[in-house]
C-alpha cells in the first residue's frame, strides 16, 4: 500500500509499505478513505516529537471503512463506516475510567507517533471498540475528518477547560485550524464577545466569517489596550492560547480578567514565564490538557444536525499520490491560505 513515511527531521517520502495486519484481538484494520495533515505532523518533521521514530507512517486523523476486526471487537464489523479518533483508548484502565483517554496506559496519542498512522491506504487501530466511532448514514466525510482531532481539541482544551459561558468574553490567540475550531465550538455557549488574535490577516478574515466579534493583528495592533477597551478595562473571562510559543502565553496572561481562566491548548517546546508577581491576586485559573476526545460523540451529533459545519475549514484537496504537495501547501499556509487539506486515498 502507499504510505507517507517519516525518516527523521526534515525527511519524509511516499512509499510502498506492507498492509498492516491484526496484532491483538481488540484491533481493527481500517481502509482509509480520507485523511488530513495536522500542525503536529509539522512539529514531528521539525524533530520536536522524539517519541516518533524514523520509519513511522504519519497521520492521526481520518475516516474509512472497516476491513477486518480481531476476535474481541464487538462494536464494529467489516464494511462499517468509521471515524478514527486521534486518541487510542482501552476504556478499562484507571485513566480511561476517569474519562482521561489521552493518558490511557495502553494508548493515548499513539497513532502516527508511536505506531503507524493514517496517511496510508490502511491503518491498524488498537482498542478499536473505544477508538473508532460509527458514522451516521449520509454524513459529510470532509466534516468528519475535522472531528478526529481539531474539533475535540478546540472544544475540550479551549472551550470546556476555559469555562466559556453565556454572556462571557473570550479571546483566542491563534487563528489556525485549532483556534478556528475553538471559535466554532465556543459559540455553543453564546459568549457576547469572541476576540481572535493572529499575525495572519487572511486567517483573521476567516475568523470574522466564522463568527468572531473582533479580530486583531498582534504584529500591528496594540492588542492589550484594544481588548481592555472592549471589556470595560477588565480583560477577558477566558483567554485561550492556541499557538504554543512563549509570547502568546504571555499575551494571555495580560488579557485575562480577574476571576478568569487561561486555557492553554498549544504544544510548547520551550519554557514559558509565569508572571505570578502580577497574577497572584487576580483569582485566575490556568488549565492545560491533551485532547481526550471524550466529546467526539456529542460533536458527531452536532455535525449531523448541521449545528456545526467544520467542512468550512477545508481549503484544499489532494490524492494520496500527491501528499508531498499537500504537505508543501499546508506548511506554506501564509502564502497558500491553507487551513485544512483533505487527502483522498
Ligand atoms: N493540546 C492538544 O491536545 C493539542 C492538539 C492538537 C494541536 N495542538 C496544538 O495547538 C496549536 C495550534 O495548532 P494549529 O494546527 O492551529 O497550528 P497552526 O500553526 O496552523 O496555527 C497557529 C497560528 O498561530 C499564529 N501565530 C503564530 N505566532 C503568533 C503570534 N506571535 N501571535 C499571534 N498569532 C501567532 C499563526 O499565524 C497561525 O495562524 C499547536 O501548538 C498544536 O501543536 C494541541
Ligand atoms: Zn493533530
Ligand atoms: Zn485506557
Amino acid at each position: 500500500m502507499k504510505a507517507l513515511v517519516y525518516h527523521g527531521p526534515g525527511e519524509k517520502s511516499l512509499e510502498d509499505r506492507p498492509r498492516p495486519a491484526l496484532q491483538a484481538p481488540g484491533d481493527a484494520i481500517v481502509r482509509i478513505t480520507k485523511t488530513t495533515i495536522c500542525g503536529t505532523d509539522l512539529h514531528i518533521l521539525k524533530g520536536d516529537v522524539p517519541t516518533c521514530e524514523p520509519g513511522r507512517i504519519l497521520g492521526h486523523e481520518g475516516v474509512g471503512i472497516v476491513e477486518e476486526v480481531g476476535t474481541a471487537v464487538g462494536a464494529f464489523k467489516p464494511g462499517d463506516h468509521v471515524l478514527i479518533s486521534c486518541i487510542t483508548s482501552c476504556a478499562r484502565c484507571e485513566y480511561c475510567r476517569r474519562g482521561i483517554y489521552s493518558h490511557c496506559v495502553e494508548g493515548g496519542w499513539v497513532l502516527g507517533n508511536r505506531i503507524d498512522g493514517t496517511q496510508a491506504e490502511f491503518v491498524r487501530i488498537p482498542h478499536a471498540d473505544n477508538s473508532l466511532h460509527a458514522i451516521p448514514p449520509g454524513a459529510d466525510e470532509d466534516a468528519l475528518v475535522m472531528l478526529s482531532d481539531i474539533l475535540p481539541t478546540g472544544y475540550e482544551c479551549g472551550v470546556l477547560n476555559g469555562k466559556v459561558a453565556p454572556g462571557s468574553s473570550v479571546a483566542i490567540v491563534g487563528a489556525g485550524p485549532i483556534g478556528l475550531a475553538t471559535l466554532l465550538t465556543a459559540q455553543f455557549y453564546a459568549p457576547t464577545r469572541i476576540i481572535m488574535i493572529d499575525l495572519d490577516d487572511n486567517r483573521l478574515a476567516v475568523a470574522r466569517k466564522f463568527g468572531a466579534t473582533d479580530t486583531f493583528n498582534s504584529g500591528r495592533d496594540p492588542v492589550v489596550s484594544l481588548v481592555r477597551e472592549l471589556t470595560d478595562g477588565k480583560g477577558v473571562d477566558t483567554a485561550i492560547e492556541a499557538v504554543g510559543i512563549p509570547a502568546t502565553f504571555a499575551l494571555c496572561e495580560e488579557l485575562v480578567a480577574p476571576g478568569g481562566v487561561i486555557a492553554n491548548v498549544g504544544v510548547h517546546g520551550a519554557k514559558v514565564d509565569l508572571h505570578l508577581e502580577e497574577l497572584w491576586s487576580r483569582n485566575i485559573t490556568i488549565t492545560t490538557r491533551l485532547v481526550d476526545t471524550v466529546s467526539t460523540p456529542m460533536l458527531l451529533k452536532t455535525v449531523e444536525a448541521k449545528r456545526l459545519r467544520p467542512e468550512q475549514l477545508v481549503t484544499h484537496r489532494f490524492a494520496l499520490s500527491d501528499i508531498l504537495e499537500a504537505y508543501e501547501t499546508f506548511a506554506r499556509a501564509a502564502d497558500t491560505h491553507a487551513l485544512k487539506v483533505v487527502i483522498d486515498t
